[in-house]
């Protein structure tokens, strides 16, 4: 599986930018367009992801979570994880505005330490559209991360944002939304997700004539 993130974006360049010459800002929306939000079941999705290297720490990674940012405010999120567009490395978009100068980039976080208060609440997920499972996490962390220039940052998060990044982070481990459903809820949601699935794909391929199964 690609996993660097300069192949991601070399990949961008070669999906159309071509010889012409392009701005920065060109790159990121080539990139955008290559890039999907990945649905439940894609293996991409389970993976543990890799920890960001300190010489990965460059322009094409800051292009990746900018466009990254971009797929999770169209699609009204607030939150997404690289695996959620293909890439398993440990890097993760919050914004809970929803405007553009609010994207808050988290690069290898780790928890430091965990409020002794649970909270129960809904959650949604871009790899899960439509669905909402009850999860139960810490009220407060405190989270440890690295910033673009490759600095140690430390982030003292509660309510919506403690509860964000907690979700964002299991998706860098391959824990996804679902793992909190059982029974009768996760059976409905597999079902769901396989019709999802089938709608997408079906929108991206040509129209099929039809096959017979007997003659
Ligand atoms: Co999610």
């Amino acid at each position: 599986m690609d996993q660097s993130i300069k192949e991601a974006a070399e990949k961008a360049f070669k999906a159309g930018v071509g010889e012409k010459t392009n701005s920065r800002d060109d790159v990121v929306k080539m990139m955008v367009k290559g890039m999907g939000v990945h649905l439940y079941p894609d293996k991409a999705l389970r993976a543990v992801c890799e920890t960001v290297k300190p010489e990965e720490f460059d322009d094409s990674l800051k292009m990746f979570v900018e466009a990254m940012s971009t797929v999770m405010l169209q699609n009204g999120g607030i939150g997404i994880s690289a695996p959620q567009v293909g890439v398993n490395i440990r890097v993760l978009v919050v914004n809970l505005t929803r405007k553009n100068e609010d994207n808050i980039a988290i690069i290898n976080p780790r928890v430091i330490e965990t409020g002794e208060e649970m909270v129960t609440a809904k959650e949604g997920c871009l790899s899960f559209p439509g669905v909402e499972v009850k999860v139960t996490r810490p009220a407060t962390v405190t989270v440890e991360a690295e910033s673009f220039d490759g600095k140690t940052v430390t982030l003292d998060l509660k309510g919506l944002g403690a509860r964000v990044v907690q979700h964002e982070m299991d998706h860098l481990d391959g824990k996804l939304l679902i793992d909190n459903a059982t029974g009768i809820k996760r059976d409905m949601i597999i079902r769901k997700m396989k019709k999802i699935v089938r709608q997408a794909k079906n929108q991206n391929k040509p129209p099929k004539r039809r096959r017979r199964k007997r003659g």
